[in-house]
């Protein structure tokens, strides 16, 4: 029988059994909502549940959830956990505490800003700022809050003024900044959209021409976003060209490199962000390359102080006390007043690996991104459909009719199976297979068992297809 006092032990014991297996078993098959609706009783009763119930309830949890800590978990751009990632996030469940003020959350300050330090030095500021956030689509809002409250000052008192505050972000940037724009009353119409090549990187000349455009049509254009790392080609923007044209129009740079910002650690790949040093912020997930565990989201800026001064207001009524101190508290400059502190499993997983370590992991991802190229070219049933410019390799199932249906259909039967999980893109009409290359024990056996499950299936459906359209 089991009983309150014994559930902690239980719950380390199941979750650590998790942790050790998961990583060899497959990622389970997908459920739909009615099936789990039918597996597991999610009512809160007017009486309370003893502890077998609730031990039963969170076994069946684990069970239900896809296993992402498996190299064959592929749909995302992060798979697999590393051991610090949970230590840490153990630790700051267990100490639950707030970011909001130094002396409630001392340590867990310390250690976000000690490892932001840390990643400004990797960008080339010395005297930056940062804060975490609750996501890289977060960390981008930060960027357009701080970069607009720069740009005109005044909003932040008196709210939005009658201008067209106008941002720019490439056709392949991830769809935060629209969300931000909303968010923060600038408006979706005045997100711009700038080409990209066929790599998926943004054309600079496209930007210097809606630049000048939107001047001359009485905008107050003030914002750009580059992207390190496009969420679905994994291409990096021409930082270099981008920055000279912010410049001359006076706009805030920013770099989205919540996916490819971690590329900063290889010195055999960090040319990609060649020119980051000139930038006003950035974005860095390293739950993403790095698997620190979700969420792990970073906002990077070289001007200090825009932080505190962007969002600081209230508080200091019964939280933010006037002490030798105050300085240290980190909540007024975060969009949050309590905040978790999620920077402890950053800095463990970090520390555990050191640069070198992650330099490490990241080149072996790089190297197996180009073999999964290469063995995707071997198979005459695949295409490769771009050249990989990272992690992101985009592929699939050929066929001369239907091939986008088709695609979907073995997708949604590779769920079905339950080996495999893998993310399918739409890109300028055409469906693909995202293959992301981010767990750190991936290797070429996986791969090879992916391939052929996609061929057999393709294979399989196409058959069924065929067959029908003889009986009709
Ligand atoms: C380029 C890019 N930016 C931002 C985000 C959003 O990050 P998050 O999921 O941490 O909110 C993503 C997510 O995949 C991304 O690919």
């Amino acid at each position: 029988m089991k009983s309150d006092s014994t559930v902690l032990p239980d719950v380390f014991r199941i979750c650590f059994e998790h942790y050790n297996t998961a990583k060899n078993l497959p990622t389970g098959k997908i459920k739909n909502p009615n099936e789990i609706l039918r597996e597991f009783d999610f009512e809160i009763k007017k009486n309370p549940a003893d502890a077998a119930e609730l031990f039963k309830d969170m076994q069946l949890y684990l069970k239900l959830t896809p296993n992402t800590l498996t190299p064959n978990f592929q749909n995302q751009l992060f798979s697999g956990l590393n051991q610090y990632a949970l230590a840490g996030d153990w630790l700051t469940s267990v100490t639950n505490t707030t970011m909001a003020t130094f002396e409630v959350s001392p340590m867990g300050t310390l250690v976000e800003k000690k490892l932001i330090e840390h990643m400004n030095r990797l960008v080339g500021w010395e005297n930056g700022d940062g804060t975490m956030a609750t996501g890289g689509s977060n960390a981008n809002m930060i960027s357009l809050l701080v970069a607009r409250n720069k740009m005109f000052p005044e909003i932040k008192k008196e709210g939005q003024l009658n201008k067209r505050l106008i941002i720019f972000v490439s056709e392949d940037a991830h769809y935060s900044f629209e969300k931000a724009a909303n968010i923060l009353g600038i408006g979706l119409d005045q997100v711009k959209k700038i080409k990209t090549n066929p790599n998926g990187e943004m054309e600079p000349s496209h930007l210097e021409e809606m630049a000048r455009v939107s001047l001359s049509e009485g905008e107050y254009p003030f914002f750009v976003a580059a992207t390190a790392g496009t969420t679905v080609l994994g291409s990096f923007d021409p930082i270099d060209r981008i920055h000279e044209i912010s410049k001359k129009f006076n706009l805030w740079l920013h770099v989205d490199g919540a996916w490819g910002g971690s590329v900063l650690l290889s010195s055999r790949h960090r040319h990609h962000l060649k020119g980051i040093e000139n930038v006003d912020s950035m974005t860095w997930d390293t739950h993403k390359m790095i698997g620190t565990g979700l969420m792990s989201s970073f906002f990077l800026t070289k001007h200090n102080g825009i932080l505190r001064s962007s969002h600081n207001h209230g508080g200091e009524d019964y939280i933010f006390h006037e002490s030798e101190i105050a300085e240290w508290d980190s909540g007024p400059s975060s969009l949050q007043c309590g905040r978790r502190s999620d920077a402890l499993k950053v800095w463990l997983t970090w520390r555990s690996l050191g640069d070198l370590g992650i330099e490490i992991q990241i080149d072996n991802l790089f190297t197996m991104a180009i073999k999964a190229k290469e063995m995707i070219l071997e198979y005459k049933e695949l295409e490769l459909m771009y050249e990989p410019s990272s992690l992101n390799i985009c592929f699939r199932y050929r066929s001369v009719s239907d091939v986008n249906t088709l695609n979907k259909k073995i997708r949604h039967r590779l769920l079905e199976e339950g080996n495999f999980f893998i993310n399918i893109a739409t890109r300028k009409k055409e469906t693909f297979f995202r293959l992301i290359i981010v767990h750190p024990d991936l290797n070429e056996t996986h791969l090879y068992k992916l391939f052929s499950d996609i061929i057999r299936l393709g294979n399989k459906i196409k058959e069924e297809t065929e067959f029908c359209m003889v009986k009709t």
